[in-house]
């Protein structure tokens, strides 16, 4: 039975179809344009259909593949899907699926790790290719065919507009009175014809309710109902605690200092354990009425919107528990004039980020005594999940703050090297770094002055007299002092954890 209330327009009423018989509709090499940003709002029927049609596929002997390209993350249903079968030739520009981890770091699926505020300027340059086709899961479709966007938006903008042909997925189970809280901005072009984006506050809007979609494009509708991913919410552990506490302290010193507004400025937070732990701290401290300028509304969002911490939240996307979505749908009539949804090349767009102010705060696996930081490669070469939005916002925000505990694996590696791995985020970037131990605040240092106070500040006291040794060492190697480093035994941390199992020496 066709959902009449969430397709209202008769000629698309007509084209509604199975999963199964959307998936036919798919070719084999197609590059397709998938809706879904941090597990939400992504296709969740069609994915699975076509992972079956796959595996009957290549069990025969055949081998077909598809390109997808995504906002960000997924979930199982769409790339764990997908890449179980082997279906994925080409990623981007995020994941965070461990299924899609293994294939990448097995050499079998091809990932290209993009800033998520550049890649629909890429995909419109047209350096990425053709879009065959793009499916986009929507809360409804309106008489004249325009889309009520569901719990992200991410590029769907784009890719509606550069795929040659659209299914849209009709998902009964997102809240319909989502309607209304996306601003969809279609002044974007590119370069020389770009004009500056008029928005001077989080909560201006400056587009459109609804996202524009030719009836013609549309190939099939299929209806499902189905929940987002909705990865359960952990209370923030000690290690969190503590971080969070360095940085509420942070704040206060900067308010004192003069550097910051008794009001913050608008905070952008990746997701996790740590930046929810902030996000509660705050909400239990002194301030009122902060915003949010961010790629992910997370629980301690909601919980700051409803609590008045927070007054507004600019957002491309949920990322929430299941115990947040259902209090998100409860009380959505609270939440609807305080959330607004952007496509992500606006959440994420550095002309917007500088011109805010943002206090960006995001996660790392390792950062290197002079501030530069690896958020993306596990011992340099294997793929964790990405860059996301962290390049976009630590680059370009006000306040660039990376939180990491000071240890992983039970105490094997150190967060703190004496070289990274891979750099992410230079130390030109990074501006505050953050674990349990304390908070080194690198504005206005020296690299030798940053190596000291990120090892006194930040480094776990297993780890500190040896990252000390090291730098004492290479001061008086009497090479380059500007950044001094012995070459030979930079990254022999590494090379000891790889061996040995630990990053400790004998
Ligand atoms: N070397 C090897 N493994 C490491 C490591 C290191 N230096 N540091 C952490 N790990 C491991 C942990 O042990 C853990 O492994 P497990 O899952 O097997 O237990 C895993 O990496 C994740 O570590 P955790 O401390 O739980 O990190 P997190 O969930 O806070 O995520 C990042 C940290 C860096 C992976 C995450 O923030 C990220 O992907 N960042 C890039 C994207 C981003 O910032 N987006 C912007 C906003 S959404």
């Amino acid at each position: 039975m066709i959902d009449t209330a969430r397709i209202q327009c008769p000629v698309l009423r007509q084209r509604v179809m199975s999963a199964e018989q959307a998936a036919e509709l798919i070719p084999n090499g197609a590059t397709v344009g998938m809706s879904g940003f941090t597990g939400a709002g992504y296709p969740k029927a069609i994915p699975q259909a076509l992972a079956k049609r796959i595996e009957g596929i290549n069990n025969e002997g055949g081998r077909f593949r598809i390109n997808v390209w995504t906002g960000a993350s997924t979930a199982p249903e769409l790339d764990g899907a997908l890449a179980e079968v082997d279906g994925i030739e080409m990623r981007l520009p995020f994941q965070t699926d461990p299924i899609c981890r293994t294939r990448i770091n097995d050499g079998r699926m091809d990932y290209v790790d993009y800033h998520l505020s550049e890649v629909s300027q890429y995909a419109w340059s047209g350096f990425l290719g053709k879009m065959d086709l793009a499916i986009i899961e929507v809360a409804g479709i309106r008489e004249d065919g325009s889309l009520i966007p569901s719990s992200s938006i991410g590029n769907n903008k784009t890719w509606i507009e550069q795929a040659d042909k659209i299914i849209l997925e009709v998902n009964s189970k997102q809240n319909i009175k989502l309607e209304g809280m996306h601003d969809v901005y279609y002044g974007t072009a590119l370069p020389p014809n770009r004009k500056p984006i008029q928005l001077t506050k989080p909560e201006d809007r400056i587009g459109e309710m609804y996202l524009r979609c030719p009836p013609e494009k549309v190939i099939a509708v299929v209806e499902t109902a189905a929940a987002d991913r909705n990865t359960p919410f952990k209370s923030p552990d000690d290690v969190s605690r503590k971080i969070a506490d360095h940085i509420l302290e942070f704040f206060e010193r900067e308010i004192e200092a003069g550097r910051l507004p008794e009001e913050l400025l608008p905070i952008q937070s990746g997701v996790g354990n740590i930046p929810n732990a902030v996000l509660e701290g705050l909400d239990a401290g002194r301030h009122k009425g902060l915003t949010a300028f961010t790629e992910v509304i997370q629980d301690g969002m909601l919980k700051m919107l409803k609590s008045g911490t927070l007054s507004v939240a600019s957002s491309t996307a949920f990322s929430l528990s299941p115990d947040g979505i259902r209090e998100f749908d409860e009380n959505i009539d609270i939440y609807r004039d305080k959330i607004i949804l952007r496509q992500q090349d606006i959440s994420n767009h550095p002309e917007l980020i500088r011109r805010l102010g943002i206090i960006a705060m995001n996660g790392l696996l390792e950062a290197d005594i002079y501030g530069n930081v690896n958020s993306t490669h596990l011992m340099g070469t294997r793929m964790m999940n990405g860059i996301g939005g962290s390049g976009d916002f630590a680059r370009n925000g006000y306040l660039s703050i990376f939180v990491t505990p000071s240890v992983a694996k039970n105490g094997a590696i150190s967060a703190i090297v004496p070289m990274v791995s891979h750099v992410d985020h230079t130390e030109h970037d990074v501006k505050i770094i953050v674990t349990e131990q304390g908070l080194a605040d690198l504005r206005g240092l020296s690299p030798r002055q940053r190596a000291k106070t990120i090892i006194e500040n930040c480094a776990h006291p297993d780890y500190r007299d040896e990252l000390m040794s090291y730098f004492e060492r290479a001061c008086s190697s009497g090479r380059g002092m500007h950044t001094p480093h012995l070459l030979n035994e930079a990254l022999s941390w590494h090379q000891r954890y790889e061996e040995t199992g630990s990053m400790k020496a004998d």
